[in-house]
């Protein structure tokens, strides 16, 4: 929403373009776009943009077709406009599923919604019957604009928030919405309920609360806030006679206010913000919290670098940048002459945190696996039972949780849906909770007790990498944080900081050595085809690769596995070593492709162990091993010639060993993905959070 506007619509929808890019990583298999513009008979309206695909690719061509129904050029003194980027959960990724959703062809009510309304057969049922209106799309979304033209209907002297006031009160699910209309011309309202929505704001002016409360500063601008009433509170500008340019934008996540401005705030469930013609944005509220927990914070967001991009694409990016965000996951928290820690985020409840019984690890996707890589190693700091469950079955399993559990929930974005409702689960129950997130200032990192922030910038790519191995070294931190204070402790503590100050210039060492993994790749490849050509039965197995690996590897083998399931398209499974004689052998024969890790620790002899019953078989692993181990592997061999590909990773202290293990499995994926021509950046049918 942009008042005393010198933003033309075409500027607009180009703004509107930039933001919802941002948010792709949220969904990107349609999109669409709402403006208040002048129509072509002069007429003020909405107009919509729709495309299928997403907002970098295929929206500006949409536009440029469809301006000419509008007065591109238009400078309004208010201009407003909505985005919105689509994964599809309710109907197929189709213009006529597209968001913004409308009332009727009038626009009455028109609404970009996250989230899934979960009663929207009901509602949509009871409209029928009521109105016997047509419905367009087969989302749940719809009911939304519909359902608040039947409520304007029935109380045509309502305001904007009544409306949608009315309308929330029907709605059973998570969202996040945003409304605007043709009957209230410079008006947008915003809600939310189990789903983020932040309110970004930019002026020129002091933006004033009357009774001046508080008062925030930025580069350009000054605000201050006051109490109309209780529940109530209005940011308005306080010079409104020098026409002050104020900006307020509404959206799902921070990633789309990078660039726009500073300051935000963020909406609790049931709020209803309305930006109204006058400049003013008012904010009612009913639960929880007060005007203070809705004060503009300022805030740097993060933005996608802007380092020149010499990789073929983000993901590869993001993979080559680790040796920086392993340094930027410990910098300013570990004391590498005096063998110590300090996390900020959970000093003040390191006490609280001893004390705790137990610790659960709750992620989904690569979290789980970040989680899965550091359990031992947590084990033996705390001397707790340490236990890692998927969110959503820790939810359906009804872990019974105490006031005595640690927690922890790990998320690169801080808005999975499946993690969050585990975060609830875990704080109804009391217990102390604790976030592991990329995402400052996201749903997760608001709702848990205390934090730590991986600070490994924004991560692009749907595949995570780099969030990964910093998830990774923050757990590993957390448990030395804990330890510290322990004596017998000491030595275990002073050999893994040791071994944290030498990491990024190993993984540096490990991404010098691409060569061998694209040799890697045809060898693979290979394989697959003599393995399809020999096929005596029907099974498709000749797409597929195991990845085995024990103890610490055997998080590192999970989560290559979901990298080429992710990127690659192919049948990967991450398997623990143990496992192969109980089932999993049976798939072996000649070719079979299996990458094996046999790395320098206590797990070795189980690793070479499992070598031998393949190769018995005349299945011959690829491997993975540390340097100095390599006389080892040759000695297993009758002659130099038999010995099989192997990987040599430099070494490291063992409960690292797993970060600069991952790392020639993320390049091996990206490699196998691109020979088999996928989109790595955005693979088919995943989306980078899953907020419903
Ligand atoms: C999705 C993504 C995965 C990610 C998982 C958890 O499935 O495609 O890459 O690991 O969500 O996401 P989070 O943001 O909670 O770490």
């Amino acid at each position: 929403v942009f008042f005393n506007s010198t933003v033309s619509s075409l500027e607009l929808l180009r703004q509107l373009q930039h933001s919802m890019a941002r948010m792709e990583y949220r969904g990107y298999d349609s999109c669409g776009a709402a403006i208040q513009c002048q129509l072509r008979n002069g007429d003020p309206g909405i107009e919509l943009f729709k495309a299928v695909g997403s907002p970098s690719e295929t929206f500006w061509p949409v536009v440029e077709a469809g301006v000419d129904q509008i007065n591109p050029a238009l400078v309004q003194p208010i201009q407003l406009g909505m985005g919105h980027t689509r994964w599809a959960t309710h109907g197929e990724a189709g213009v006529r599923n597209c968001h913004p959703h409308v009332s009727s062809d009038k626009k009455e009510f028109v609404v970009v919604h996250n989230g899934q309304i979960t009663n929207f057969a009901q509602i949509r049922n009871y409209l029928k019957a009521q109105r016997n209106w047509d419905f367009y799309s087969e989302t749940d979304t719809e009911v939304i604009p519909k359902l608040a033209l039947y409520f304007y209907e029935q109380t045509p002297n309502a305001t904007f928030p009544d409306v949608v006031e009315q309308v929330c009160q029907v709605l059973d699910g998570a969202y996040a919405l945003i409304f605007m209309s043709t009957l209230f011309p410079n008006e947008v309202v915003a809600t939310k309920c189990g789903s983020p929505l932040i309110i970004g704001v930019k002026s020129d002016s002091r933006l004033q609360l009357s009774d001046c409360r508080t008062s925030f500063k930025s580069d350009n601008a000054e605000a201050e806030y006051r109490m109309d009433e209780p529940n109530h509170m209005i940011y308005k500008p306080s010079d409104t006679k020098s026409k002050p340019k104020v900006q307020y934008y509404f959206s799902s996540d921070r990633p789309a206010l990078g660039g726009l401005t500073s300051y935000c705030l963020d909406l609790h469930d049931f709020d209803i913000a309305h930006a109204r013609g006058n400049g003013e944005l008012e904010i009612s509220y009913k639960y929880p919290g007060s005007i203070a927990d809705r004060h503009l914070k300022h805030q740097e967001f993060d933005q996608v670098s802007e380092e020149e991009n010499i990789f073929s694409c983000k993901t590869e990016q993001e993979i080559h940048q680790q040796r920086a965000t392993i340094e930027s996951a410990v910098r300013g928290r570990v004391d590498f002459d005096n063998h110590a820690v300090k996390l900020g985020g959970i000093q003040a409840y390191l006490h609280e945190i001893r004390r705790t019984n137990r610790i659960y690890m709750i992620g989904m996707g690569t979290s789980t696996h970040a989680a899965l890589a550091t359990q031992k190693i947590l084990t033996s700091l705390t001397n707790k039972s340490v236990s890692v469950v998927q969110a959503t079955q820790f939810i359906d399993m009804e872990e019974p949780i105490a006031k005595t559990d640690l927690c922890i929930f790990i998320s690169q974005s801080g808005e999975t849906a499946d993690t969050k409702a585990a975060l609830d689960y875990c704080n109804q129950a009391g217990a102390l909770t604790l976030g592991i997130t990329n995402v400052v200032g996201s749903s997760i990192c608001q709702n848990t007790t205390c934090g730590i922030h991986v600070n490994a910038g924004v991560e692009v790519g749907v595949a995570s990498t780099k969030a990964y191995t910093s998830q990774y070294i923050c757990l590993v931190l957390l448990g030395i944080a804990i330890a510290q204070d322990y004596f017998s402790m000491k030595d275990q503590i002073r050999e893994i900081i040791d071994g944290l100050r030498e990491l990024p210039m190993k993984a540096e060492e490990v991404l010098n050595h691409k060569q061998e993994l694209k040799e890697l790749v045809e060898l693979i490849q290979e394989r697959q085809a003599i393995v399809k050509e020999g096929m005596t039965f029907n099974t498709d197995k000749s797409n597929s690769l195991y990845i085995l690996g024990r103890g610490y590897q055997y998080a590192v083998a999970r989560e290559a596995a979901l990298k080429i399931k992710e990127i690659a398209y192919m049948h990967a499974e991450g398997l623990c070593a143990s496992e192969l004689k109980h089932g999993p052998l049976a798939m072996v024969q000649e070719n079979f492709p299996v990458i094996l890790f046999a790395l320098n620790d206590q797990f070795k002899t189980h690793a070479f162990n499992a070598m031998n019953q393949l190769v018995s078989r005349g299945c011959v692993p690829f491997l993975v091993i540390t340097e100095g181990d390599e006389l080892e592997l040759e000695n297993n061999f009758k002659n130099k010639a038999e010995v099989p590909f192997h990987f040599v990773l430099p070494k490291s202290t063992p409960c690292l060993q797993g970060i600069l293990a991952v790392i020639p499995m993320q390049l091996l994926s990206l490699y196998l993905a691109q020979a088999r021509g996928c989109n790595v950046d955005q693979p088919r049918n995943l989306a980078k959070s899953v907020t419903v």
